[in-house]
């Protein structure tokens, strides 16, 4: 776990004035999940599906859940995992997605609540009724209901357990929109929770990253990554946060609960120190 490979990927064109290369770090594969059955909420593509692909290279059992059947299905098949259809703003669906899951998994240890919608609505006054509704009820709701029913099986089962949940640096930051402020009730959820379940044996956690290639950005890993307002200068790739999703739900961050890790290399560090801005 600790052989640390270097792989250099050139992952932008040739453009006018700048090419932004990643320099990313892999840690080598050590079966550092191994026992691991893991439920990932939203992991038919982006950051889902990466993490879903490290825990997989890690030895971990893992079953992807989304709204999108088909594409849960290619990516099922192209790392090896299990898939179940799952809308989880339909709270009321819950119980039987859980007990189905369970039951492929033959139990579940970890819960990675990652679905996540961001409507960006341009301006405070185009945020409505609706699309406060729907970013509430997926980012949020959903996440802490289906965070409430696992855990109330785990403490049934007197079992450990892990959640991850997948926050934002915005949750950080005051913001106008919806989608910021659920991120904001992640993180206060993740520490009384963490707080809550620790003797329990319940680790709780979140990350939060920047701006990273996925659908919500329209960024993508082939395309030029440059991004000036991230600290690095470019946009952050999946599996980089898989790396550090991967230690979170790992025993090698055996104490560590209501963290809430900021994968963004300091950008939203408060500061007049920053060279980069
Ligand atoms: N990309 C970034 O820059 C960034 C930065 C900070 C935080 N995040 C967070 O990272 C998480 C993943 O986002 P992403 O960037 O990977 O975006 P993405 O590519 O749009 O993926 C969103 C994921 O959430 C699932 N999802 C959405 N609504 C759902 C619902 N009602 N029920 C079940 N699953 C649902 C989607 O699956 P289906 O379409 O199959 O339902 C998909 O797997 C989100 O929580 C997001 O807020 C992203």
């Amino acid at each position: 776990m600790y052989f640390i490979k270097q792989i250099k990927r050139v992952l932008c064109l040739f453009q006018k004035e700048q090419v932004t290369y990643a320099n990313i770090t892999y840690s080598t594969p050590a079966n550092l999940l191994a026992g691991k059955k893991i439920l990932i909420i939203g992991g038919g593509r982006g950051l889902g599906a990466a993490m879903a692909e490290k825990f997989v290279n890690e030895g971990a059992d893992v079953l992807i859940s989304g709204r999108n059947n088909k594409m849960l299905k290619e990516t099922s098949e192209k790392i090896g995992c299990k898939y179940l259809a799952l809308d989880v703003s339909d709270v009321q669906s819950h119980d039987d997605f859980i007990r189905q899951a369970d039951e492929s998994l033959g139990g579940m240890n970890v819960l990675v609540n990652n679905a996540g919608i961001s409507l960006h609505e341009r301006t405070f006054f185009d945020v409505t009724p609706d699309s406060f509704d729907e970013q509430i009820n997926v980012n949020l709701k959903g996440s802490f209901f289906m965070a409430q029913k696992i855990i109330s099986l785990w403490l049934k089962r007197k079992q450990a357990g892990t959640i991850l949940f997948t926050s934002s640096e915005t949750g950080e930051m005051a913001d106008y929109r919806p989608y910021g402020f659920t991120k904001a009730m992640i993180n206060s959820m993740t520490q009384g929770l963490a707080c809550m379940f620790a003797k329990k044996g319940i680790r709780i956690n979140a990350i939060a990253p920047g701006v990273t290639c996925s659908d919500m950005t329209g960024r993508k890993a082939d395309d030029d990554l440059t991004f000036r307002k991230n600290a690095l200068g470019r946009v952050y790739l999946p599996e980089e946060v898989a790396e550090t999703a991967a230690f979170l739900i790992s025993e090698c961050s055996g104490c560590i609960s209501g963290q809430i890790l900021t994968c963004n290399n300091g950008r939203s560090i408060n500061t007049r120190l920053k060279q980069y801005s």
